[in-house]
């Protein structure tokens, strides 16, 4: 490679390109989109391996992966290589209709990782909102329940379908009146004593009897669980994060899963994990929900799947996918770009490059050594705790907005990172799994400078 992969700052970002782009960006996007400020963002022009452009030439390391999805590294040859092929031959299908035999191969692909392995039924899509949108159709399908229990903090989407299931209310406010009112959401813990309380809420929710039935039913309401007061019945569906990542990398204690998959069947719901943050790799694992040996019943895919390109799947054992009735030749959930065959080619190549080069034992070994570092390198005042798993780390720094300042000063010093939590208290890492060892030391030192900066510690 002719350039470092080091981050080098040129000019002081935002420069100038940057500060145009911005100017020509807000004349015609939707305000509500980009945040735009003096100091944040930069725009990318060219991204490989863990390391990006600016378009004022400043190179930056990538500690988020792009929200999770460059899990292989940016432009990764191989990926990059089956997408430049693909595009020459057949760039689009149709789906559900006459599907692309890339479509074919890819589903057999992503089958042999699931838990369920041949008896796997999956049903693609372009987003993970849309993923978790075909989870809750089919659990209703599956249990002719509406009903949804879901987690505070949860994040799995915006969609009006998976947005009823996020459990924050800055998002969910503005939409209240048009939210599917039938999800009680109850605490995700992250300790055993967190633990009690939430299934106890759980079995509480669980209990919901049929509307009209009275005592027993428990009333949904916002992510804060303040009362709606409609009712529902006993709910279909039970849908978590197994580790929560936009809320700030939060790991529930050991057995909690395992409590949450023996209630939710003994109650007659379906469990359904969101591994899409947390699934292919990034924790050290497959999947997250090999850390406590629970199978759901319902699996939700997305960010890294695709290689880079819009992908994601909903996908469960044959006996739950079922519930959906066969195609007589309108199929009852799709969407124009299903199995789209430049996504599914560079899932394929995804899919190759994770299991070739080993990366899920990178993040449990390099994640785990990363962690250890910031554990020795942060001064205890800096910060309240460090959480996460293989290379999905959150750095908790206590205090409101510490997260937000912590990115901007990390931006200056070369580093992409994002904020997370309720609050922006935390800053998460979840970065490419092909940090070279001295993008590796270049990212601590530098994170932990910003942290200095930033000013973290119980408030
Ligand atoms: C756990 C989880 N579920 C769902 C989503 C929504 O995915 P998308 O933004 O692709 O719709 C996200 C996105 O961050 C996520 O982290």
């Amino acid at each position: 490679m002719v350039d470092p992969p080091l981050p080098r700052i040129v000019t002081s970002p935002p420069g100038p390109a940057t500060r145009d782009l911005a100017r020509r960006l807000r004349r015609v996007e939707s305000r509500n989109v980009t945040y735009l400020s003096d100091h944040f963002p930069v725009f990318w022009s060219r991204a490989r391996g863990a390391v990006v452009d600016d378009a004022d030439g400043n190179r930056y390391l990538d500690l988020t992966g792009a929200f999770g999805v460059a899990l292989a590294g940016h432009a990764h040859p191989q990926i990059t290589a089956a997408i430049r092929e693909q595009a020459g031959i057949l760039t689009h299908g149709m789906g559900d209709v006459h599907p692309p035999v890339r479509k074919v191969e890819f589903l057999e692909r992503l089958a042999a990782i699931l838990p369920w392995g041949e008896r796997s039924r999956i049903t693609l899509a372009n987003s993970g909102s849309e993923a978790v949108e075909i989870a809750l159709k089919t659990t209703l399908l599956a249990t002719g329940r509406p009903g949804v229990v879901a987690f505070r903090g949860a994040y799995h989407g915006l969609t009006l379908g998976s947005l009823a299931a996020t459990g924050r209310d800055d998002f969910r406010e503005p939409f209240r009146r048009r939210l599917y009112s039938g999800v009680r959401f109850v605490p995700f813990p992250t300790t055993a004593v967190e633990a009690d309380e939430s299934l106890a809420a759980l079995d509480l929710a669980l209990a919901a009897r049929e509307p009209g039935q009275g005592a027993g039913d428990v009333s949904s309401g916002g992510a804060g669980g303040v009362p709606g007061g409609a009712t529902h019945g006993p709910p279909g569906a039970v849908i978590l994060e197994p580790i929560q990542g936009r809320a700030g990398v939060r790991v529930p204690p050991p057995g909690f899963l395992a409590e949450v998959a023996r209630r939710t069947r003994a109650a007659g719901a379906l469990l359904v994990f969101d591994e899409i943050f947390s699934g292919l790799g990034r924790t050290g694992r497959l999947f997250a929900l090999e850390h406590d040996g629970v199978v759901p019943d319902l699996i939700c895919v997305g960010k890294a799947l695709g290689g880079g390109l819009p992908l994601s799947a909903c996908a469960g054992p044959v006996s739950v996918m079922d519930a959906w009735p066969e195609s007589p030749g309108e199929a009852l959930h799709t969407s124009t770009f299903l199995g789209h065959p430049l996504a599914c080619t560079a899932g394929i190549a995804f899919l190759d490059v994770l299991e070739g080069e080993e990366l899920t034992a990178y993040a449990a070994r390099e994640g785990a050594a990363f962690r250890e570092a910031l554990e020795r390198e942060l001064p205890r005042d800096s910060i309240r705790e460090i959480r996460g798993r293989g290379f999905f780390i959150g750095i908790d720094l206590g205090r409101p907005g510490a997260g937000v300042r912590g990115t901007e000063e990390a931006l200056r010093r070369g580093l992409i990172v994002l904020p997370a939590g309720a609050h922006g208290e935390v800053l998460e890492l979840s970065p490419p799994l092909v940090l070279s060892a001295l993008q590796r030391e270049v990212a601590l030192e530098r994170v932990v400078e910003s942290i200095r900066i930033a000013g973290g510690g119980d408030p």
